[in-house]
């Protein structure tokens, strides 16, 4: 059996590297045959007699799957259209990577999330009214979350406690949307990352960050493993499902009882650090479940 599995290109992280390379390593004991490739050597093409390919920088096998391990949307769709299978697959991709689109996806499901308000498409800088501001803060209370609709390891996430520092910040985004959201205090660096395979949850980690409301492992968090209970399980479970998702990592927030609040789902989920905790083989996992899913 022949795979591939296709990174981004320009993204020079240590961990997604790790990452592709335990899975090419786990595919070699499985006897599959797992190409590595940057989207940056594929280009997908529209011939002149009107039929779309693909050429790639070096000669590749033909697959029999596709790892998408990237967001290159575009590039999925090709791929997609030209009758790959995808895991994830491109919908989930994109839904996950886009948090506004991620959250209308899971209202279909009526899945428990934190009260969100997504913002209005400008162009450029563009500041909106005191009024709009005012209705922020009253209707999601006296602390505001803004996170940018395209972001990660916490890092587009900010709060904020004064509608000055509010308005700085969508000046500064400069046209990128953004969602607004009420902060889930009793949760302030605490979360917890549940992996999903399949329709199946591998296990549960705790995230815990003291200095920040972030509980991201990349901006300082530690990992430790959990038992989950019964009703984090089926929210987990239903927002992956929601989402159409193959794998992935779901972060669940806690609210005053402790019952689970989903904050957002990763669809390319980088399940390193739940490894190191767990001593599961996730990649060995994925790839069982890639083999079950094949004609
Ligand atoms: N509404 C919220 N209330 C409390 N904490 C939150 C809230 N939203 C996010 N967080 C914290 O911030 C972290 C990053 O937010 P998240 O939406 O997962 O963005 P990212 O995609 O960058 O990881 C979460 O893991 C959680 O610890
Ligand atoms: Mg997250």
């Amino acid at each position: 059996m022949n795979g591939w599995i296709i990174y981004n290109g320009a993204l020079k992280f240590k961990k997604f590297h790790l990452l592709v390379e335990s899975l090419v390593a786990e595919s070699k004991k499985k006897g599959i045959q797992l190409e590595a490739i940057p989207n940056s050597e594929l280009l997908p093409m529209f011939h002149s007699d009107g039929t779309q390919g693909l050429k790639s920088l070096r000669s590749l096998n033909e697959p029999d799957f596709i790892i998408f391990w990237d967001k290159d949307i575009y590039l999925a769709k090709h791929l997609e259209a030209m009758g790959y299978r995808l895991f994830n697959r491109r919908v989930a991709i994109e839904n996950c990577d886009h948090k506004a689109y991620m959250h209308l996806q899971m209202a279909q499901d009526t899945i428990r999330v934190p009260k969100t308000i997504v913002g209005p498409f400008t162009f450029h800088q563009h500041e909106l009214s005191g009024e709009y501001i005012d209705y922020i803060f009253e209707e999601l209370g006296s602390e505001v979350i803004l996170k940018e609709v395209f972001g990660s390891f916490g890092m587009q996430v900010y709060k904020f406690n004064n509608k000055e520092d509010l308005i700085h910040k969508m000046k500064e985004l400069d046209g990128r949307d953004f969602i607004l959201q009420e902060p889930i205090k009793s949760s302030f660096g605490r979360d917890i990352r549940v992996t999903i395979i399949g329709n199946q949850v591998i296990g549960g980690m705790k995230r815990e960050f003291a200095t920040d409301f972030r509980a991201n492992i990349t901006l300082g968090g530690r990992g430790e493993l959990v038992e989950l209970t019964e009703e984090q399980e089926k929210l987990a479970l239903k927002a992956h499902r929601s989402l159409g998702l193959d794998f992935s990592g779901v972060d669940l927030l806690f609210d005053e009882d402790d019952r689970p609040i989903v904050c957002e789902v990763n669809s390319n989920v980088n399940y390193l650090s739940f490894e190191q905790v767990s001593g599961v083989n996730v990649s060995r996992l994925l790839l069982d479940y890639i083999v079950g899913e094949m004609p």
